[in-house]
């Protein structure tokens, strides 16, 4: 079946929404996703929306940009930080108006609380920037956003699952899709297209993303030749529930919770002075591995499960259950407590990649590292690479960046598609996705893909995660190389086409895959530490030599590496210090 759409998004989170909804005002706009629109992980975020509102205290965009900018090492590029903190202000107040149920300070204003690296004047002492909805802030954005989307006419595929893009060299013209409950094949021509298809996070072993983020948009586009950008750079958030990963949200430290090891210790005051328990991610879940490798931990049933203590039984009953009634319900459900009397064990987990398809402030997808863009290409949200958070994000920037990046890359669309013209796509756009398909459904007998996927994130944990070096890496190279070869015999155990899961988790893994290799080379690569990136062996950051992004293209079995400069043009990079 063919479908025929100006602006097409792939992805119903908050970037996908917000940019529907903007082409939307004069393009006629779809949105595909491959799971229920109110079920993308945007609605996972917990603890909120950053944004120098000013509200309880004195804030400036300028400050919110600079914080954006040290938190992520000098990675970020820094003409990008300064349009997402300046258009953080009228993003929140126009969810607001859209309405979102913000918390709200008794004189009827937008409450706002403390998150990780938000400081006054230049990293003074912390800040309240974080807007937020209790500890459900993403699931209220991704409400409100749905709701003006069918308010607003966008039509929505729920339930189909990207399988391929068409391109004629660098112009695009649609995607190829498989509908999950039909098992049938449904090419979507479009003059523009977005990509907001989310995180890879299940690419590790613990983690507090969905089943569904398996990268689906970056792994589809490099196969394509599409470059991806700083890929090494994976966030570990601190407060991961132990042994299961699932978000313990940074607003819990945000509302005064504390950090401490088996010996009470509140460690954090050894290793950031000024902000504590409120240092940016990477620097935290450094501090946690680095307790519980000296022995500080709690002790876990292995030694591979040593976790450390979130406390936040001072905050009081009444806070804890007004201000973080989800996090409390978590604890209640997977532990067994309650934290408003019994510290919560955590454990870092992989949270956020940094890295992903590279655009430019507009959401255009770069091609190469010399400005030549894709046409009627477009990508947002984490999938997407603009670079604001450089070599490790800020808490509450994610769902900054899906609001202010994917309306600005909404808008971009509907201006290029009224000038655009159609190119010609037929039925045979989609041969590549059926070959995929056929093969994997050819009824011969191969290895169950559960067990690749089990060592894929196994090797990835263990050799690519909070510390790295470079046998681990060379490691998780080499074993990621022959999981891929392994894929290649990989067969579905069931060949019915209506809801065929394991069809699906297949095509999900290959993505993985690729992801994983891309991400492992463009790590050993790196010989410094910045950032979310931390090598044992050369712990320093350079600037000198590695003040650049990566690009890294895959080809078949291999990833050729390039670079791009970053926009270093407001601040000179110095020591982080907090
Ligand atoms: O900790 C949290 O609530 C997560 C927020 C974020 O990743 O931005």
């Amino acid at each position: 079946m063919i479908h025929e759409f100006e602006a097409l998004v792939v992805g119903a989170g908050g970037a996908g929404l917000y940019a529907a909804l903007e082409a939307g005002k004069k393009a006629k706009t779809a949105v595909l996703s491959k799971v229920y629109a109110i079920r993308s992980h945007t609605g996972a975020a917990q603890g909120g929306i950053s944004a120098a509102l000013g509200n309880v205290e004195e804030d400036r965009a300028e400050w919110h940009a600079f914080d954006t900018v040290k938190g992520g090492d000098y990675l970020v590029d820094q003409g990008a930080a300064q349009i997402l903190a300046e258009e953080a202000i009228q993003a929140v107040y126009d969810l607001e108006n859209r309405g979102l149920p913000f918390n709200r300070t008794p004189e009827g204003r937008i409450d706002q609380r403390r998150f990780g690296g938000h400081t006054k004047n230049m990293g003074e002492a912390p800040v309240r920037r974080a807007c937020y909805a209790a500890d459900r802030t993403g699931h209220m954005i991704l409400q409100t956003l749905f709701q003006q989307c069918i308010k607003n006419n966008v039509t929505f595929y729920d339930e189909f699952h990207i399988l391929d893009i068409i391109l004629e060299g660098k112009k695009c013209g649609g995607v190829v899709t498989i509908e999950l409950s039909t098992g049938e094949i449904h090419i979507f021509k479009a003059k523009a297209v977005l990509f907001a298809t989310g995180g890879f996070g299940r690419m590790f072993k613990t983690t507090s993303n969905a089943y569904a983020n398996t990268g689906d948009g970056p792994a589809i586009l490099a196969r394509k030749g599409v470059p991806l950008a700083d890929m090494e750079f994976f966030q570990f958030h601190p407060t991961g529930i132990k042994g299961m990963g699932i978000l313990i949200s940074e607003a819990v430290r945000g509302e005064g919770g504390i950090l401490y090891n088996n010996k009470q210790e509140r460690f954090m005051e050894r290793y950031a002075p000024t902000l504590l328990d409120l240092a940016p991610r990477d620097m935290v879940s450094r501090a946690i591995m680095t307790e519980i490798k000296a022995g500080k931990g709690i002790r876990g049933d292995r030694r591979i499960d040593d976790y450390v203590y979130l406390d936040a039984t001072h905050i009081g009953k009444d806070v804890i259950q007004a201000k973080l009634p989800d996090i409390t319900d978590f604890c209640k459900t997977y532990l067994g407590i309650d934290p408003a009397e019994e510290p919560i064990p955590v454990q870092p987990t992989a949270h956020y990649g940094m890295g992903g398809i590279p655009t430019d402030i507009h959401g255009r997808v770069e091609a190469d590292e010399n400005g030549n863009f894709y046409e009627g290409l477009y990508a947002a949200g984490e999938c997407a690479c603009v670079s604001v958070h450089g070599a490790n994000r800020l808490g509450t920037n994610s769902l900054l960046d899906l609001v202010v990046f994917g309306r600005r890359a909404g808008i971009h669309m509907m201006d290029f598609v009224s000038q655009a013209d159609w190119f010609q796509v037929n039925a045979s756009a989609a041969e590549t996705a059926e070959r995929q398909i056929a093969v994997l459904t050819d009824g011969k007998k191969g290895p169950h893909g559960e067990q690749i996927r089990e060592d894929m994130q196994v090797t990835m944990m263990e050799n690519v995660g909070v510390y790295r070096n470079e046998t681990d890496m060379e490691k998780a190279v080499d074993a990621v190389r022959g999981l891929r070869q392994q894929f290649d015999e990989v067969r579905v155990q069931g060949t019915g086409r209506a809801y065929n899961t394991d069809l699906l988790e297949l095509l999900e893994l290959k993505n993985l895959l690729d992801l994983s290799l891309i991400t492992a080379v463009s790590a050993k690569n790196r010989k410094e530490s910045r950032g979310a990136h931390a090598r044992e062996d050369f712990p320093e950051r350079d600037d000198e030599n590695w003040l650049k992004h990566t690009l890294a293209w895959l080809d078949q079995d291999t990833v050729e590496i390039g670079y791009k400069p970053v926009d270093t043009s407001i601040w000179v990079p110095k020591p982080r210090i907090y």
